[in-house]
């Protein structure tokens, strides 16, 4: 496969073929998307609940996202990687956003993803006039989990439907190359991907978006969470509890190390 760019997710469209996105926080984890040929990986700010623990993903800031973002680029050879802006990092100011946003690419990022509509207008279309393509967000935006007092699902009244939809038009017209939808009424999903010439990334917003995402961790069985959305293709936190106690009975009962694991 070669290399996808934001242009050869724009064909995937038009040509009705689906994208697939996924999360990944490190190298290995960026190699082996990249190897499942993986369209999207996103350095997702999701990192501050699946890596770091926290509630909510409003602790993380931009030194910890840029590590992320330098590990899993490493690993990275023909997937599109985009960095997920944190909280603070781009709504401050346009300037501030320009430094942050250059910072990602910097570190290995090839697209930014922020969140929000009409409130960041300006902001996605300076830096896509900049040259940093530029990923948008609508619906359940994590990083206003307060102001939705929660993660319920979003856009139910007929108005907020009209809203998010001029909001999606709003940022494909800032230059946007792409846009994540997350947890919104299918319907809906389905009326802003049919509108948009642009890519539209869906989480928790149905079948019929141009592509899906998932955080890794929660397709992987590593993260203990219960979403409606997402699938668990792997039990990966099951291998690696079965696979740290048979080491522990094994250094317990003299077995690890064996006499091929020794030097003479
Ligand atoms: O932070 C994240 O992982 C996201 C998603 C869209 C999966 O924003």
């Amino acid at each position: 496969m070669s290399k996808i760019r934001i242009e050869t997710l724009r064909e995937m469209k038009h040509r009705g073929e689906k994208i697939a996105a996924l999360t990944a926080y490190d190298f290995p984890t960026g190699r082996i998307l990249d190897e499942a040929l993986i369209e999207v990986i996103l350095i997702g700010d999701s990192a501050a609940n699946v890596i770091y623990g926290y509630a909510t993903t409003l602790p993380i800031g931009m030194p910890e996202m840029l590590y992320h973002t330098k590990a899993v680029a490493a690993g990275v050879k023909q997937a599109l990687v985009v960095a997920d802006m944190p909280f603070l990092s781009y709504q401050v100011s346009v300037e501030t956003a320009i430094l942050n946003a250059g910072a990602f690419l910097k570190a290995g990022a090839e697209a930014v993803k922020i969140e929000g509509g009409e409130p960041v207008l300006e902001t996605v279309e300076r830096l896509v006039q900049l040259g940093i393509p530029v990923m948008g967000h609508l619906g359940l935006t994590p990083q206003s989990v307060h102001q939705f007092s929660g993660t319920k699902l979003q856009a139910t009244t007929e108005a907020a439907q009209e809203h998010l939809l001029a909001d999606a038009r709003r940022l494909e017209a800032a230059g946007c190359f792409s846009l994540v939808l997350e947890k919104i009424p299918r319907e809906l999903a389905r009326r802003v991907t049919e509108a948009l010439a642009i890519p539209v990334i869906g989480i928790g917003a149905g079948p019929d978006c141009d592509g899906q995402i998932l955080v890794l961790h929660d397709i992987l069985g590593m993260f203990e969470r219960k979403l409606r959305f997402a699938k668990r293709y792997a039990e990966i936190g099951q291998a690696i509890r079965g696979a740290a106690a048979q080491y522990r009975e094994e250094v317990r009962a003299g077995k690890f190390p064996a006499a091929e694991h020794s030097y003479e």
